[in-house]
């Protein structure tokens, strides 16, 4: 980001009130923060006390070997009978947990607590008959129906860690999961409903599993939903079952295990600065506790709330605020199949409507594309059910922030903006509804229990008015706890930086103005986010390289209206290649596709004779980033051989 979008940015002098009523009641109050700073390890043992533990904990936060937290030590629960169970057993069952609304019109299913927690047994109860032992790991790679949220309870259930990979993408990617979490069984369907047509998945569930194969990793079983009806070739018997001849005939009775609160609950892939993506690791106890609270303290929900979040599954917003902490508050939410445009432009809004949606969590590009679209389409619809909206995934620009709150939220509704990520589990950063103001565009300050600094190079607090690191200074319930197999990985890539603080390095830049408050400026390090999904440039680079006609590839995050950032790729090709062919950028964009999965693909791709490099070989990206955003290229003098950016200036604006 310029010096000069930041200045503007923090001259930004508007201000909202928490509305008079919601501060009244609301479930935190301006006291929390003093309590927690003063007793942090006492304020997350209270929060703790919202879960039920079949034994209780000895000790609530060892860190006596930093980096490697153990919280409610020798705490015993199940994480599923938390987030089920307890509510029947409590007299909710009748309660709808979710209202399903999948993307062909009319095609809707309300499913009780009750409905879930059978559901969920006899979801746990064919894992058992397919093998699936206490510890061993399910991939679980499905559109957004219920049955995916049955699966990752049904999994929690029986302890064996989940690892859901988002629908979007590709079989190399799912495969390349499969082998590093050495899955036993992937549970898929058929298919799901994309933008009014059936979109297939088991096909590429087979191919992964072919790939694995050939990395030395079996998948033993193939539990499949019928979705879309769809035709499928490759049915193999050995392999896959249908959910509807297993789960449907399997028994409602399962008692769950109490599990150790540090046993595994699931890995989340997500894009480092490397090629490989990190398997991030959560338990039980901790990340419960973090999710549950930060849900009912950020959004202040109460028991008739109707709660929606419209993530994915497949990404960490949808395991902490869809599954383990709504249903573990026992919420009452929306689980939506489609795009927010099918079968037309209004559709989000109509079912806010319909279903009287009263909280409403989303992500900035989504709110960018509707403000492009004109209010006039959620005018059209009554949204006065709406009083918290919040947002995630990357910075929400201080424009998009009024608009939501004017437009969407009638000017009533709080806007949260939530800073965290996959690794922190839980919110971290966020105003909360009955008590900050807001500050279109500021993630504002720590929610209680959390300690954040902005930091410079040597780990000094910038103090206000300057930016730097964002660095989270305690450890923190819902913390990753290691990197999947590899606990070197785990302490280079977040603890490293400031290891004598023992601050965690979150990669993300921020500022804090006047006031104190925090404003995110995205990453520092080579991850993208596009979208709010988190890309690496690495990645995208090594899947240019694998195709047989690129040479060597530099990727860079541009600035982009609509997405946040878009990928932009700088291509040399082969000699042998020549120019490539006609449709060479068409070609290259298709195979990022195929390797990675759609969101991965190149916005834009320009072949280049020449990267800027270093004398040390090092890219400067910042060159690239320089052409991509179209403004004149910055200092060269550290480049080898400063002609180079002339040729790529030339060529980037003949549009080779
Ligand atoms: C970015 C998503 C600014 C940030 C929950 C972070 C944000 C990365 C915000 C994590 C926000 C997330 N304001 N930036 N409110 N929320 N980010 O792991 O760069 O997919 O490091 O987790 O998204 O992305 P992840």
């Amino acid at each position: 980001m310029s010096d000069e979008t930041l200045s503007n940015l923090l001259k930004e002098d508007r201000r909202f009130e928490p509305p008079a009523d919601l501060a009244a009641n609301a479930n935190v109050t301006a006291e929390a923060y003093a309590a927690a700073e003063r007793d942090p390890e006492g304020f997350w043992a209270e929060q703790a006390g919202r879960l039920d533990w079949a034994t209780p904990w000895d000790r609530v936060l060892n860190w006596d070997d930093p980096p490697f937290a153990k919280w409610f030590e020798g705490g015993r629960l199940n994480a599923a009978y938390n987030c089920v169970d307890r509510h029947v057993e409590a007299g909710r069952g009748d309660k709808v947990a979710f209202h399903f609304v999948g993307e062909p019109l009319g095609d809707t299913r309300d499913i009780t607590y009750a409905e879930l927690k059978d559901l969920v047994s006899q979801a746990a109860n064919t894992l058992v008959d397919l093998g699936v032992r206490t510890g061993d790991r399910v991939a679980i790679y499905m559109p957004m129906i219920p049955e995916a949220v049955v699966a990752m309870l049904a999994c929690a259930r029986i302890g064996a860690p989940h690892t859901v990979v988002f629908g979007g993408f590709s079989s190399d990617a799912l495969a390349s999961r499969l082998e590093d979490c050495q899955a036993k069984v992937v549970v898929t369907a058929d298919g799901g409903y994309r933008r009014g047509s059936a979109s297939a998945l088991k096909p590429a569930v087979d191919e992964a599993r072919t790939k694995a194969a050939e990395l030395g990793h079996t998948v033993e079983k193939v539990l499949v939903v019928r979705r879309t009806g769809q035709d499928l070739d490759g049915w193999d018997d050995d392999v896959d079952v249908w959910w509807h001849d297993s789960v449907d005939a399997a028994s409602t009775e399962h008692t769950p295990e109490a599990f150790d609160a540090e046993h595994p609950l699931y890995v989340m892939y997500t894009s480092g600065t490397t090629g490989k993506p990190k398997g991030i690791l959560h338990t039980t106890g901790g990340y419960l506790t973090g999710a549950a609270y930060t849900h009912w303290a950020v959004f202040d929900l109460k028991p008739d709330d109707v709660y929606w979040c419209t993530a994915d599954i497949g990404w960490v917003t949808g395991h902490s605020y869809i599954v383990y902490g709504p249903l573990a508050n026992g919420a009452t939410q929306v689980l939506y199949e489609g795009t927010p445009d099918s079968p037309e432009r209004g559709r989000w809004w109509k079912i806010v409507e319909e279903l009287k949606v009263s909280i409403f969590y989303t992500a900035p590009t989504a709110i960018r594309s509707f403000m492009k679209q004109g209010r006039e389409i959620p005018d059209a619809h009554d949204l006065s059910s709406l009083r918290v909206l919040g947002s995630v995934g990357e910075p929400i620009n201080p424009e998009a922030y009024v608009w939501y709150r004017h437009v969407i939220g009638g000017d009533r509704t709080p806007v949260v903006d939530t800073w965290w990520q996959t690794e922190t589990g839980q919110i971290m950063i966020s105003p909360l509804p009955g008590v900050t103001h807001g500050k279109p565009g500021s993630a504002m300050i720590p929610i209680p229990g959390v300690s954040a600094e902005v930091v410079d190079e040597q780990g000094e607090p910038v103090g206000n008015g300057a930016g730097g690191y964002l660095v989270l200074t305690k450890p923190w319930p819902a913390m990753l706890r290691t990197i999947w197999g590899d606990d070197e990985r785990f302490k280079e890539t977040y603890w490293s930086r400031f290891e004598k603080l023992g601050f965690y390095f979150a990669g993300d830049g921020a500022k804090l103005d006047d006031d104190g408050d925090l404003w995110v400026l995205g990453r520092v390090d080579d991850v993208m986010n596009v979208s709010g999904h988190r890309l690496s440039t690495t990645e995208i680079e090594s899947a240019l390289v694998s195709h047989p006609k690129v040479a060597e590839a530099a990727v860079v995050g541009a600035k982009d209206e609509d997405t946040g950032q878009a990928v932009c790729a700088f291509v040399i090709l082969r000699d042998e290649a020549g120019d490539g062919g006609a449709d060479i950028v068409e070609e290259l964009r298709n195979h990022v596709r195929k390797e990675i999965g759609p969101i991965a693909k190149p916005r834009q791709i320009m072949i280049v004779p020449e990267l800027p490099k270093t004398r040390s070989g090092k890219i400067m990206r910042r060159l690239l980033r320089d052409v991509a955003e179209h403004r004149d290229v910055g200092d060269v003098t550290t480049l080898a051989d400063s002609s180079v950016m002339d040729l790529i200036a030339a060529g980037a604006s003949t549009g080779k």
